[in-house]
């Protein structure tokens, strides 16, 4: 997948690719430092790595010893017959947030989408969820619906999609 690096040019270089089994603790405890709420289980997430029709992503960093030390991650779903796919997912370590990562990982998400057929990337973002509303809009995401009591506490979704 592609490389990058961010805007601190003092930071290690992030590298985007997809997860792989290994990488499963790794995103079980960015989902737990990312998310108050409505947090993906373990086994989902082991699903969606080894789902044909989606995709993980991790944002990784190397250090010297050469071992990956996860920053991020976003998890796009595809349908059959279907050219939306969908960003179910993207977090990054709030050690990391706020410096371009973000919109890394959607870059990435957007060309993974991109690959495997898709015409349009959808998702959905807590009403109340400044960061990640600011992130998509500015990327060229419309907001086309709202969603009353959509998340576990009752805050509703706001729903955005992008051609791609
Ligand atoms: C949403 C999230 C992925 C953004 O990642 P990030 O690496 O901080 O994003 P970026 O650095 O690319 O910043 C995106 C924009 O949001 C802004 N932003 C960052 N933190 C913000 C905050 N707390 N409130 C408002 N805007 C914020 C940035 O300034 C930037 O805008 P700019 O480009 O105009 O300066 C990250 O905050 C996160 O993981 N949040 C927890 C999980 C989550 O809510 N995911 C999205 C819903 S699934």
């Amino acid at each position: 997948m592609s490389a990058a690096s961010q805007k601190d040019e003092t930071a290690p270089a992030v590298t985007l690719r997809p997860a792989t089994p290994a990488d499963l603790d790794a995103l079980v405890a960015l989902e737990h430092a990312a998310f108050v709420g409505d947090r993906a289980e373990r086994r989902a997430i082991r699903h969606a790595i080894r789902s044909p029709s989606m995709t993980v992503l991790v944002a990784v960093t190397d250090d010297a010893a050469g071992r990956d030390t996860l920053v991020g991650a976003a998890t796009l779903e595809r349908r059959r017959g279907s050219r939306n796919a969908r960003l179910s997912s993207i977090a990054v370590s709030p050690v990391r947030s706020g410096l371009g990562l973000g919109s890394l990982i959607l870059d990435g998400a957007e060309a993974d989408a991109r690959t495997h057929g898709c015409t349009h990337l959808r998702l959905e973002v807590r009403a109340d969820n400044g960061a990640g509303i600011r992130l998509y809009e500015r990327r060229g995401y419309n907001r086309f619906a709202v969603i009353p009591d959509y998340y576990e506490d009752g805050m509703e979704a706001w729903r955005y999609a992008k051609a791609l």
